[in-house]
């Protein structure tokens, strides 16, 4: 649980603008970092768990030509890969991906969750997969990239922003432009808005806050690609580059990085201050397992406040410990889908639920909390 006494001893206002939690890298940052992370070990600020029986160095790098040139602010940007081995946990998706590690509260208030992301025409995504991008754990808000899985057509470029399920923004992804986003969210007003640019641009609001079913547990937010299967293989290498990972508290800083080239000189002090927070946090106390315990009550809250035994229909082809999870008593209001009224509809509710069920880390945490105790 988030302690009340954090809570109590920062309030909101006196957090205006300053960095929760940074996921910056310095020039000391190696990959070999991202391995000392683990159950009884949880250094921030970074959770790795979620990729396949690879090494790590097969799917995260870290180089100063992975960054956006234009963000001065961190040293480093990181490569996050899938391939023809990224299967966690025995599931059919690809997945890579990082998971803020941090004592900070990251769900509630209004807060801004940073990121900028870049691929390259070397080990492109793949358009004909269904990409699941920077997503909380129950898909409040997310990107998206490729075929959305079940739909026509064998290829869509498109990358698009979503909230409830629904595309509210969206670009044709073009290798080599870097994408910056800030995730707008409102945690207490239950709204989600996205503000983006390219390159050097500073951030612009290009999505106003819409409703959403906003929660965090400050462990959920994942930093990465999942890609659906689409009903067929496809063991090709994809990377995606990503910096400026950093969460702040309203008001949104717009420049990106240092701003080196288009922004005022005002933009270094607060991103500044991310990458000093990051170094004065990290490595701090190993034991904050209470924070992967609260997991499941988000969990159980989106499968069981939608459509029930749709949920029970689709959880029967997942593992287990799915099943028994997703029938532990959901809190109340997590998730409010809108009432699915067409077939389509439903059928995207179905999808839904069950990416947000199969791709939930829960199975992993119950057992490895039972290993090591
Ligand atoms: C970034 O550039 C693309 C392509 O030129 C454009 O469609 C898009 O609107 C731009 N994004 C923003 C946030 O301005
Ligand atoms: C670089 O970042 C790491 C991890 O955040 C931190 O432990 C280290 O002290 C930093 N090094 C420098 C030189 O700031």
């Amino acid at each position: 649980m988030k302690s009340f006494a954090s809570l109590l001893a920062f309030p909101a206002s006196s957090l205006a603008g300053t960095v929760l939690w940074s996921g910056i890298f310095n020039s000391s940052a190696t990959v070999e970092d991202f391995d000392d992370w683990s159950w009884s070990n949880q250094i921030e600020p970074w959770q790795w768990y979620i990729h396949g029986t690879g090494k790590t160095s097969d799917y995260l790098g870290l180089s100063t030509d992975f960054k956006n040139p234009a963000d001065t602010s961190d040293a480093q940007g990181v490569r996050i890969s899938i391939d023809g081995t990224s299967f966690w946990n025995g599931q059919t998706m690809e997945r890579s991906e990082l998971i803020p590690q941090t004592k900070a509260d990251l769900g509630s208030g209004h807060l801004y969750y940073h990121f900028s992301l870049s691929t390259k025409t070397t080990n492109a995504p793949d358009a004909s997969f269904e990409h699941q991008i920077a997503f909380f754990e129950s898909h409040f808000t997310e990107l998206q990239y490729g075929l959305a899985s079940g739909a026509s057509g064998s290829s869509d470029n498109t990358l698009r922003w979503n909230a409830g399920g629904q595309t509210h923004w969206s670009v044709q992804l073009e290798a080599g432009n870097w994408y910056n986003f800030a995730y707008d969210i409102d945690f207490d007003a239950k709204t989600v808005g996205l503000w983006a640019s390219n390159g050097s641009d500073p951030l612009t609001q290009v999505v106003a806050p819409v409703s959403a079913s906003t929660s965090s547990n400050s462990a959920d937010w994942h930093v990465g690609e999942l890609r659906l299967p689409n009903g067929g293989p496809n063991d090709a290498v994809e990377d995606w580059f990503w910096s400026g990972i950093y969460v702040e508290e309203a008001p949104i800083t717009k420049e990106i990085g240092s701003g080196s080239s288009s922004s005022s000189s005002s933009s270094s002090s607060s991103v500044s201050s991310a990458s000093s927070s990051a170094s004065s946090t990290a490595h701090t106390s190993a034991a904050q397992t209470v924070i992967s315990t609260a997991e499941p009550l988000i969990v159980s809250a989106v499968a069981t406040s939608s459509a029930s035994s749709t949920v029970a229909a689709v959880t029967s082809t997942v593992s287990p410990s799915v099943n028994t999870e997703a029938a532990t008593p959901a809190t109340s209001s997590s998730v409010a889908l809108a009432t699915p009224t067409t077939a389509t509809e439903i059928l995207d509710d179905i999808r839904a639920l069950f990416s947000a069920l199969v791709s939930r880390p829960t199975g992993v945490h119950a057992r490895d909390f039972a290993r090591r105790e």
